[in-house]
């Protein structure tokens, strides 16, 4: 029989040199379904790349004198080494910088166009660089940002619009009847509460002002908006819109996505806005997890409070990490993250319960047993309810993991160890060991206490994966006896199970020692990726001094200069440097002040031909009002020279260009 498909995603990330542990979280997450999916016998595609375009990396890629293409390939190594550190099982990485993506973009646009959803007019807005979002006026929270509180730009640019408010009915009615579609709930009510209901604007869905992006093919300057481009990832990854798209046949749509709850309105108003208009199925389910914070405050490169995921991988390991990260912090909800609340899950959860088990458990059967159980076995009063808690923890932990409740998944697995530590102190081997009637008890009491560790090696396997293969070399439990149906089961182990001390699993940690120890190694890593943008801030300065930016000819033709004939300058009274000068252009007789007394004496100017910035702002300077400037050179003395025409009769009013 074929497989039953499961398709989920990441959000795909803005490269970025400091991803740090909120992002990882997300990612782990993902992967944790995935990884579980797999072992439920679903044919898994697990998506996750990165989001490419937009201003903000043509910006960073320019402070750094490198084309954005070139920043993202670096950058993009570094991410993937990362989601290799996690032991991220992603089946697919797509960049939006794929050509295979930038034609299937481009062929949603132009579809989109032809059916008249999307229609060209002007947007006159405010932009959030960082977020790259629009927004109203009246959406801005204190003329800021209202995601993420930074300043926004006024922009005003042609555009192509996306008819978005077409689908806001559908969509709430969408919502409605799924209410599986949008999790968790309140998701789902802030959605159509703050944004469907108020009533949906078209979306400008291209941009003019900058470069890097996809580019609307039938309308050279514009490019798509980096969500449109962004958002279509889910389905171009899979080859719609080129000659294969026979994995979008297959695994579209996508069971979840998974997203941080920032992101949640672009993937449940404007991609199901997209995909109707595209005439395609919805996404099965979004789910919208919560946020990592630092003592209540969002993890940012620019406070400085990013955690280095390869900090704590390097310190305790990838499994503790992921662990912590799924068993602390209900998913859907922000949680804090905190050095010793995960010393303390270390110790306790991982070292203590679970490692413990595993050592003392090995280490009994060799004491007591030479290394290998004998078959003859006899039942203890205690091993009924063992048995039970373990029957009964499979069925709980697969809803949990179906509705994503990883902590509570990872609660009822700790419940079984716990349970079985508890039927190790009940039966007592310690005891039963020294009476020789008592060793098919004892035989049989080590049997269980391996067999419920063989269970619960099963289910970590999504959330740890390294952790079960060290449990199966000591206990030397086989590929055979490790399927998620096999927890089902209960005495899969050989009778005659033979063990193998292995290493620690998880060797406790001196909280008080390494509190220190810990916080200095992501101090240490903040000071540098604060230093790092120092630098980088200062190399830009010092570039951006050697080579003013540029502007277009456009830019220069807005300034008109002219040249015009002093007919007087006169010192101002109070002022040590300026000079109050009538100059002639064309017809009209215009005052202009000038800082260069130093220079020109009063009246050493008369009679001379000066270029003049005609079209300046007027100013008030000494009470009066100066229409425009007298251009000088400046030498590095701080000496002035005005600059004037070769012919010292030349036409006043004559423009300059
Ligand atoms: N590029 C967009 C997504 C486009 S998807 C079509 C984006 N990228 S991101 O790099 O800023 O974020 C990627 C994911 O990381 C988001 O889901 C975001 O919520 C998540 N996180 C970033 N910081 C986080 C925390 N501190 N905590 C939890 N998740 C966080 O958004």
């Amino acid at each position: 029989m074929a497989k039953e498909k499961f398709y989920i995603t990441t959000p795909i990330y803005y490269p970025s040199d400091k991803l740090h542990i909120g992002h990882s979280y997300c990612t782990v997450a993902t992967d944790t379904m995935a990884r579980y999916k797999r072992l439920r016998g679903y044919d898994v595609m697990f998506l996750t790349g990165t989001d490419e375009h937009g201003q903000k990396i043509e910006r960073i890629a320019t402070s750094q004198g490198m084309t954005p293409k070139e920043y993202t390939d670096k950058i993009v190594v570094g991410i993937k080494e990362l989601w290799k550190t996690l032991h991220i099982s992603y089946d697919k990485f797509i960049r939006t910088t794929d050509d295979y993506h930038i034609k299937a973009v481009q062929k949603i646009f132009k579809q989109l166009y032809d059916q008249g959803d999307i229609y060209k007019s002007s947007y006159e807005g405010w932009y959030c660089t960082p977020c790259e979002s629009f927004f109203t006026e009246h959406q801005l929270v204190d003329g800021k940002c209202p995601d993420c509180g930074r300043d926004v730009e006024l922009l005003k640019e042609e555009s192509y619009f996306f008819r978005l408010s077409k689908y806001q009915d559908r969509i709430i009615k969408y919502m409605e009847e799924n209410p599986e579609f949008l999790q968790p709930n309140t998701r789902q009510n802030e959605m159509i509460n703050n944004f469907l209901k108020p009533g949906l604007e078209d979306l400008a869905v291209s941009r003019t002002s900058f470069k890097w992006g996809v580019p609307v093919e039938f309308d050279p300057g514009h490019i798509v908006y980096v969500w449109i481009d962004a958002l279509s990832n889910y389905i171009t990854a899979l080859g719609w819109g080129s000659d294969d798209d026979s994995l979008y046949q297959k695994f579209w749509p996508a069971d979840i996505h998974v997203v941080g709850k920032e992101i949640v309105r672009f993937h449940s108003i404007i991609w199901p806005a997209m995909l109707m208009a595209l005439d395609m199925p919805l996404p099965k389910q979004i789910f919208g997890h919560g946020w990592l914070v630092i003592n209540g405050g969002k993890m940012s490169k620019s406070v400085g409070n990013v955690v280095d995921p390869n900090v704590l991988v390097d310190k305790y390991g990838v499994d503790a990490i992921r662990y912590f990260l799924l068993r602390e912090i209900a998913f859907g909800q922000d949680g804090n993250f905190n050095n010793e609340a995960l010393i303390q899950r270390i110790n306790s959860d991982l070292a203590n319960d679970l490692g413990n088990l595993v050592s003392r458990t090995v280490g009994m059967i060799e004491k007591y047993f030479g290394g290998t159980l004998p078959a003859d076995r006899t039942e203890t009063p205690f091993d009924a309810d063992l048995k039970a808690v373990a029957a009964a923890t499979i069925p709980k932990v697969e809803e949990k993991m179906e509705h994503l409740f990883f902590s509570d998944a990872l609660a009822e697995i700790w419940n079984l160890i716990r349970r079985t530590n508890k039927y190790i102190d009940e039966t007592q081997p310690w005891i039963l060991c020294k009476d020789e009637s008592k060793k098919g008890e004892l035989a049989n009491a080590l049997y269980n206490v391996a067999e419920s560790i063989r269970i619960v090696s099963i289910l970590i396997q999504p959330f740890m994966p390294l952790t079960p293969a060290k449990i199966w070399a000591q206990l030397h439990i086989t590929e055979d006896m490790t399927s998620w149906e096999s927890t089902k089961t209960w005495g899969i182990l050989p009778a005659e199970l033979s063990v193998e001390k292995g290493e620690t699993l998880f060797p406790r940690i001196d909280m008080k020692k390494e509190l220190a120890e810990l916080e200095a190694a992501i101090k240490a890593s903040q000071a540098t990726s604060i230093a790092n943008q120092q630098k980088k801030a200062e190399e830009k300065k010092e570039e951006e001094s050697k080579y003013p930016a540029e502007i277009t000819i456009d830019d220069f033709c807005k300034v008109q200069l002219k040249v015009g004939e002093v007919l007087e300058s006169t010192a101002v009274e109070g002022s040590k440097k300026l000079l109050r000068n009538v100059i002639k252009i064309g017809d009209e007789e215009r005052v202009i002040f000038s800082g260069i007394k130093d220079t020109y004496a009063p009246g050493a100017l008369v009679g001379k031909r000066v270029v003049v910035a005609y079209n300046l702002k007027p100013r008030k300077m000494m009470g009066e009002m100066s229409y425009g400037m007298i251009l000088c050179a400046e030498d590095g003395d701080g000496k002035l020279s005005i600059l004037t025409t070769d012919d010292k009769d030349f036409a006043s009013g004559s423009e300059i260009s």
